[in-house]
């Protein structure tokens, strides 16, 4: 086992504290580098928006404890925004407003997601965030960074409805809080809040039959093939799968479909 591969336990603990009792704490900069050591094996591994754990408090970037946990970090998200990239180059982009197709954050967090994808593909980002602790601290940390995108103290909902679909490049990234459906034996993406079906429903309403692209996250162990069951009738296009370092069901995958109006 390499010496950094992080220590099972310890990260189940430190899970758990982060999203009980420090789930809305700022976590302070020996905290962060604590979490990316436990998490990703070292501390640079927590890194979001470009900027690793060390330099966090430096840059004045706040996590709170569930946004720490549930992130999805700058190595994990920049292959998958490479990845969206090359589709996107080989697919004719079609719909009403050509010029500005729409990357949606649906469930915001820390927004690293639709950094790297509005980045990668220098297009504008819309973000929901519903926790008002959680909106604070990413409205902060974008502030910081010079960030464009453009956060929403709203329902995933509410945003939905004030945006029409664009292009067929229209991509929405879907990682609602995985709560009850991360179980012991694996993730049940029909039991998420809300559930991923209902979410794809709610976009599928909006787009007035122009197909788009979704980007979810998800552990490594699905449960009741529940990822291939909630994008039924989904094209997949891609997914990203950063090398294994905790065990089975607690390591990350991303998902790319085509989601037919
Ligand atoms: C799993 S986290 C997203 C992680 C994010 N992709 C990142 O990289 O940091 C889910 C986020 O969605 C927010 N959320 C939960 N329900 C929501 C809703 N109905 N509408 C908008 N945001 C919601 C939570 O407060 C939480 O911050």
């Amino acid at each position: 086992m390499p010496s950094n591969t992080p220590d099972p336990a310890a990260y189940f603990a430190f899970r758990d504290r982060l999203l009980g009792p420090l789930r809305t704490t700022v976590l302070t900069g020996e905290q962060l580098c604590e979490a990316g050591r436990l998490i990703y094996g070292e501390p640079d591994g927590l890194s979001l928006y470009g900027i690793p754990a060390p330099d966090m408090a430096a840059k004045g970037i706040t996590l709170l404890g569930r946004t720490t946990i549930e992130c999805s970090v700058d190595a994990y998200v920049a292959p998958v925004a490479d990845a969206l990239a090359g589709l996107l180059a080989s697919t004719v982009l079609e719909g009403p407003d050509t010029d500005a197709p729409l990357i949606v954050d649906l469930f915001c967090g820390s927004g690293n997601f639709g950094y790297h994808l509005g980045r990668r593909l220098a297009l504008p980002v819309q973000a929901a965030e519903l926790d008002p602790a959680v909106y604070a601290t990413t409205r902060n940390n974008l502030e910081r960074i010079g960030s464009a995108i453009t956060l929403h103290p709203v329902d995933y909902r509410d945003l939905l409805g004030k945006l029409p679909a664009a292009s067929t490049h229209d991509t929405y990234i879907v990682e609602p809080p995985w709560g009850p459906a991360f179980t012991a034996s694996g993730l049940d993406l029909t039991l998420t809040s809300p559930p991923v079906p209902e979410i794809l429903q709610d976009i599928r309403r909006t787009r007035d039959g122009l197909p788009c692209n979704v980007a979810i996250k998800t552990n490594d162990q699905i449960a009741h093939d529940s990822l291939a069951r909630s994008f039924a009738g989904a094209e997949h296009l891609a997914t990203v799968t950063p090398s294994p370092q905790l065990p089975y069901g607690a390591n990350m995958d991303f998902h790319l479909y085509r989601l037919d109006g």
